[in-house]
């Protein structure tokens, strides 16, 4: 069993490559929580894969939340994949933390650097073309060997990228930014560009985008994955000031 969150189909892919190569069955964290049952219990010879995308240097609040209601029976093998656009700072070892109060303990982890998905701050931008299609083939390369090792259930296994300074980016500035700047509050639509396809809330994982125009319900759900910001057909989604390009998994594809 693979439990997965994916706002711009990143992590996603992950997940189905994991699929593809175990045979295990892949389910959506954000649809899982909506069926209220988080009881799982694992067959002897299952593995149980939790897939997400590095927030902040944190695992999204969802995977948290999820991972504190759900409970978990007859788990032999245990893995974490998490996807970020650079480092991943101590999101692995949050996760262990949430895990281990489930009497749970990591058998393999792993990070897998993937095209950059954030545009909340004026520091951060997109990849180009060419680092996008870079990170994507390294990935492409890179998701056999870790395929490998989990359909092995090899155990004691660490191949993450930190980065530099990681207590710092974790605690400090991504405690700051996971406590106070996650939130919907910033998203503006630009009604001459909005053609009110209703992509954003059929894209949004958390419902969180109700009518047309499209609004956001401020009800404390968004990840600030940024779906709604990145798949509009028309750009027309804002966060803030910031209006920096869009990127989604296999977009190059789609508009070929
Ligand atoms: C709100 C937000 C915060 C992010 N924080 C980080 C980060 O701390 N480190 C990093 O390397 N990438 C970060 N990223 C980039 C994503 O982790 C990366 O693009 C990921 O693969 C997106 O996965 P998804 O397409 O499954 O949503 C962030 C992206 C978003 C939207």
């Amino acid at each position: 069993m693979i439990l997965y969150f994916s706002g711009t189909g990143n992590t996603k892919w992950v997940a189905e490559h994991l699929s593809d190569a175990t045979n295990d069955t892949i389910f959506s964290i954000p649809d899982e929580l909506k069926k209220g049952t988080l009881h799982y219990t694992l067959k002897d010879y299952e593995r149980l894969g939790i897939c997400f995308p590095t927030h902040g240097w944190q695992p999204p609040h969802i995977v948290r939340d999820f991972l504190r209601r759900a409970t978990f029976e007859n788990v032999r093998y245990l893995y974490a994949v998490t996807t970020c656009g650079d480092n991943i700072g101590y999101a692995m070892s949050i996760l262990r933390k949430e895990l281990h109060h489930k009497g749970l303990s990591l058998d393999a982890a792993f990070a897998v650097v993937m095209p950059e998905s954030n545009v909340c701050f004026s520091f951060l931008h997109l990849d180009t073309p060419e680092s996008e299609a870079r990170k994507i083939e390294a990935a492409r390369q890179r998701m056999p060997h870790i395929c490998k090792l989990v359909k092995q259930k090899a155990s004691g296994i660490e191949e993450l990228v930190k980065g530099a300074i990681p207590f710092t980016y974790t605690y400090i500035i991504g405690g700051f930014y996971n406590k106070h700047l996650i939130t919907d509050e910033k998203f503006w639509v630009d009604i001459d560009k909005c053609i009110q396809c209703g992509l954003c809330a059929k894209r949004c994982p958390v419902d969180d985008i109700e009518g047309l125009p499209p609004h956001w319900k401020h009800n404390g759900s968004c990840t600030n994955c940024l779906a709604c910001y990145h798949y509009c057909p028309t750009h027309a989604i804002h966060w803030g000031s910031m209006q920096r390009g869009q990127y989604y998994f296999n977009k190059r594809e789609d508009q070929k």
